[in-house]
């Protein structure tokens, strides 16, 4: 069996502006760079993986985002981050190939993406209808396998400031994931780092932005030197997930100068 083939992008962080930075990277050439260097695994993908902060506080970054993506003949499966205006995202990004939360049924598995922004916050929680909405769709995939995608993260990453801005109800998360043995992955963005452990059966797997990285294991915020990157998935019908980072190794920024603007990170 052929198996269900994903390429996830996120943190994106887009401003109205094209030359608008992150930290001293300018975020649409940077999601630009890697959407061409993604090309062919975009290609080979059945859908791409989008986990939030599409746009750093500026709404009329949607639009960028947009035109980037609304030619691709395959679905764009979104979800919301902290940065993200979860209304004007919705209305941005309505219509094919677009789709903002929910779930989608693809070959084995069940992708189900999950809104944790709590309006005005860098950290995230999931709300009882979230909650209750997760177990209805975990239990209605039957013999499907579950990806479930988020933006925060549910487990420490082992950097104490990016570790107070992570899932806060991450208990009653794993609560229900546990209930549901057709659970294989958890996927989420937000951390700007790559992690990959396991808890049980259960694949964790954070991804890098295709801007600016942190620096992971740190006690106090700081920008990592790695490039923009990605994530390919290869989701087998036995339920086994491949997986590997893809990083811009030979990318340039165009605009190096540090810390231009002083926006809040993550
Ligand atoms: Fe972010």
């Amino acid at each position: 069996m052929k198996p269900l083939r994903l390429v996830q992008i996120t943190d994106t962080h887009l401003f109205g502006e094209e030359s608008g930075d992150l930290r001293g990277l300018a975020t649409l050439p940077a999601l630009r760079a890697v959407l061409d260097s993604a090309a062919a695994d975009i290609a080979a993908a059945d859908a791409l993986l989008v986990t939030g902060d599409v746009v750093q506080d500026d709404p009329r970054g949607y639009a960028h985002f947009h035109a980037a993506l609304r030619g691709l003949r395959k679905p764009v499966l979104c979800l919301p981050g902290n940065h993200d205006d979860v209304p004007q995202m919705r209305a941005a990004l309505r219509g094919g190939p677009f789709q903002v939360g929910g779930w989608l049924d693809i070959a084995d598995w069940r992708v189900v993406m999950l809104d944790s922004v709590v309006a005005g916050r860098a950290g995230g929680r999931l709300p009882a209808h979230e909650l209750e909405e997760l177990e209805r769709t975990l239990t209605g995939a039957g013999r499907r396998h579950a990806l479930v995608c988020l933006h925060h993260h549910p487990v420490p990453m082992s950097s104490r400031w990016l570790d107070e801005v992570g899932l806060e109800n991450a208990e009653e998360f794993f609560e229900v994931i546990d209930r549901h043995r057709n659970v294989r992955g958890i996927v989420w963005g937000h951390v700007h780092q790559a992690f990959d452990q396991l808890r049980g059966r259960v694949r964790l797997l954070s991804t890098p932005s295709t801007c600016t990285q942190f620096r992971p294991g740190v006690e106090q915020f700081a920008v990592d030197t790695r490039p923009p990157g990605y994530r390919i998935l290869e989701l087998r019908a036995d339920g086994a997930i491949d997986t590997e980072i893809v990083w811009l190794e030979r990318f340039v920024a165009r605009s190096p100068q540090p810390a231009a603007r002083s926006s809040s990170a993550a």
